[in-house]
């Protein structure tokens, strides 16, 4: 039996060895990036040292980070998909020398003093090439070398690139441990998901970088190498556990919904629900308990924080599980987790409150959906009465719209409303529920996909207005108070930017006035917002500000408000400050010692 503190201190003391140093964490919410919701890899921070920036701890480091993928959430409930996840990372920056990174990986993997897994008992895959990049030969000669017999080929799976595109990538190799289960079909490959094979470590080989969505890839001139291991998935199987649920943390908060629930979690049906609560509650903790204080709400982090407890909600009704427990079973995770992460053992009490509000609240559209339904069989009982004396009958179904209404405005399940009916001797049109589903789920895959991949598809006009609203804001504070104000942080959502700088003084009403009025004006002078690409050394030249200067590689983009800002920044912005409407501050207070913070709206 291997506990998760067990294999990260296997995984410290390995690469500690080995000349890599420790890093901390991020945040499970990125700081400066509005193109993605929550941290999704290990990598994910590190990208301006992925793209030459130097790190304070050097070019070999290593760290536990936590991940949120949203992308996985229909696959929760399997035996291996879960939406928060601990990723064992490092990174050797500036070179990559993939022999030397298979054989420590495979030494990991199959040394007694490490994991000791069997060499036969792994599968890896390799890059098999395409137009950006040749097959891997490098990396399929190691994993002979190291005596891998099951080594597969694909294209697809074998590029790893962040969710929107843009940034460092390159060709990987993965590495599975074969299940034993026996194969699905004559070509089953880890590429199927039947099960057989379990992901558990991915070896990126980051040799390439897009620059702009939709262009093509193009070679680093520092290649580097990025790794992550699944820190509960590599568990389950040194445990010999069924699922990444049958072991740790995951099978307490599993056993103790057991204890209370009707339906139990022997019973095949049940078994998803008992997964999702588990697992939703779980990122619903990391997201409540972040320092940054999300709530459930409908945009951005409180949308899926809001749809992970009310999924909850409803796979606890499908098991006879009273929803006030789910307290509890915060517990069980802050107890679990507290010690490595002071901001949720902090939060305690406030992830508990927060977590029963939304239980509450959804309560109550449950209630408002319960006289929708009785609407709706009252609407249909009126239209019988009207049907019998034309001598015509209409039978006792509702039909999908009405099903689908219910699901989609008022969070019933569908067999939920096929309960009811059941009561009032009424049946559902479940075919007519599944097409409109199935017709919103596409429509809904879009917007997600736009959402996860392309960066808030639906909010990014708005992002990017923000965005260069934080450059006006920034020259506007330097009028006011002087060149030495320079940004201490950033953080954009779909709704407010907020922005850390030094001061020494809380700013007055007239400040923060005076301040807004110089961002209108600026607004009101239509000023253009232009782009240009040029060498560090140039920009700095120019008098382009830029307190992450460094972290831009060899050639930066430059964007210039009119004559009121020049900043080095990756994008992306508005082209015209006219886009911005109306600014307005909605809070000036301390951030920290001589930091204050400003959240800033546009209206
Ligand atoms: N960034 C790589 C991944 O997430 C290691 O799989």
């Amino acid at each position: 039996m291997i506990t998760d503190r067990q294999l990260k201190e296997k995984w410290f003391k390995f690469f500690e060895e080995h000349g890599f140093k420790k890093i901390e964490g991020f945040s499970i919410i990125p700081e400066n990036d509005p193109t993605v919701l929550f941290t999704t890899a290990g990598m994910h921070p590190l990208v301006p040292y992925l793209l030459g920036e130097k790190h304070p701890s050097g070019d070999k480091i290593y760290d536990v980070q936590r991940c949120i993928r949203t992308s996985d959430i229909d696959s929760v409930g399997d035996s291996s998909h879960l939406t928060f996840f601990e990723m064992l990372g490092n990174w050797t920056l500036g070179e990559c020398d993939k022999t030397q990174m298979i054989k420590l990986s495979f030494e990991f993997l199959t040394s007694p003093k490490y994991l000791g897994i069997d060499k036969d008992k792994l599968a890896v895959t390799v890059f098999a090439g395409n137009d950006v990049a040749p097959r891997d030969e490098e990396a399929y000669n190691a994993w002979k070398e190291c005596g891998i017999e099951n080594i597969f080929f694909t294209s697809e799976d074998n590029w790893w690139a962040l969710g929107g595109g843009v940034g460092p990538c390159g060709p990987d190799t993965e590495m599975f441990y074969d299940t034993g289960k026996p194969k699905c079909c004559e070509n089953c490959s880890p590429s199927c998901d039947c099960g057989k094979y379990m992901e558990i470590w991915n070896d990126v080989f980051m040799q390439y970088v897009v620059d702009n969505a939709g262009e093509k890839a193009k070679k680093l001139s520092r290649p580097n190498i990025d790794t992550g291991m699944g820190l509960e998935r590599t568990v389950a199987i040194l445990n010999n556990a069924q699922s990444v649920y049958d072991s740790g943390c995951l099978k307490r908060v599993i056993d103790y919904i057991n204890q209370f629930a009707k339906i139990k979690y022997d019973d095949h049906n049940a078994k998803r629900s008992y997964r999702v609560i588990t697992d939703h509650l779980r990122s619903s903790t990391f997201i409540l308990g972040d320092a940054r204080g999300v709530v459930p709400s409908n945009v951005g982090q409180g949308y899926i924080l809001r749809r992970f407890i009310r999924r909850a909600i409803n796979c606890s009704r499908n098991i006879g599980f009273d929803c006030s427990l789910f307290a509890n079973i915060v517990d069980i995770y802050v107890d679990e987790y507290g010690q490595d992460y002071a901001d949720i053992k902090a939060n305690r009490q406030f992830i508990k409150d927060e977590m029963l509000k939304e239980v509450n609240k959804f309560s109550k559209a449950l209630e408002e959906g319960h006289k929708e339904f009785n609407k709706v069989i009252n609407g249909i009982e009126r239209h019988k009465e009207f049907a019998a004396k034309n001598g015509q009958v209409v039978e006792n179904i509702i039909n999908g719209k009405a099903a689908f209404r219910l699901y989609d405005t008022f969070g019933f399940p569908l067999e939920l409303t096929e309960e009811l009916a059941k009561e009032k001797g009424y049946s559902v049109d479940r075919a007519g529920f599944d097409e409109m589903f199935k017709a919103h789920q596409e429509k809904s895959r879009q917007a997600t996909a736009g959402m996860f991949k392309g960066g808030l598809a639906d909010t990014s006009n708005q992002s990017a207005f923000l965005h260069t609203a934080t450059h006006l804001l920034l020259a506007g504070l330097q009028k006011m108070f002087g060149k030495q104000v320079v940004q201490k942080g950033s953080n954009i959502t779909p709704e407010r930017l907020r922005f850390d700088f030094n001061l020494d003084h809380k700013m007055t009403a007239d400040e923060i006035l005076e301040v807004e009025n110089f961002v209108n004006d600026a607004i009101k002078r239509s000023l253009p917002v232009k782009c240009e690409v040029m060498s560090l050394e140039k920009a700095k030249e120019t008098g382009a500000h830029g307190t992450f200067t460094n972290k831009y590689g060899e050639e930066v983009k430059v964007y210039s408000i009119g004559d009121v800002s020049k900043e080095i920044c990756g994008g992306p912005h508005a082209e015209n400050t006219s886009q911005l409407h109306h600014f307005k501050i909605i809070k000036e207070e301390s951030s920290s010692s001589g930091i204050r913070r400003i959240k800033a709206i546009l209206d």
